[in-house]
């Protein structure tokens, strides 16, 4: 009885890990093919604006301390409303779309 029991916990503790890491593993895919299909013309594939639309318009690097520095709540306006040469994307993506853009920003952030 005791075993079932510790099986059960076990069962149900494993459905709760996995939904929660299927959760974020949707959020960054989602993140990251929209990075690769609307933005990474301009700010790269690691977001360093490398590119030469990027350095013709002038992207800023998403590692540089201004941008690092910035809340979600700030990039949320930038990606939503456009800033000089970008370009608004509130009226073609949903606030889901743009939260998840800004996770996958994040992790590039974090990767060099
Ligand atoms: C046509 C080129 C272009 C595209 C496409 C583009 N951006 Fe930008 N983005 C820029 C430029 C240029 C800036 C710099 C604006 C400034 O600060 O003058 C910028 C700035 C930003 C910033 C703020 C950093 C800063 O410099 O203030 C964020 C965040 C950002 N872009 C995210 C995105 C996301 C997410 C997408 C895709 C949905 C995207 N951009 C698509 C050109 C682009």
């Amino acid at each position: 009885m005791r075993r079932r029991g510790i099986l059960l916990a076990s069962a149900v503790l494993f459905c709760l890990v996995s939904s929660v890491a299927s959760a974020q593993g949707k959020t960054q895919n989602n993140g990251a093919a929209l990075f690769k299909t609307q933005c990474v013309m301009c700010h790269g594939a690691t977001g360093k604006g490398d590119t030469q639309t990027g350095k013709t318009l002038d992207a800023v690097d998403f590692h540089d301390p201004e941008v690092m520095k910035m809340s979600d709540a700030d990039l949320a306006k930038i990606i939503g409303k456009g800033k000089n040469m970008m370009p608004a994307f509130g009226k073609r993506l949903s606030t889901i779309d743009i939260d998840d853009l800004i996770s996958y920003i994040h992790l590039l952030q974090k990767t060099k």
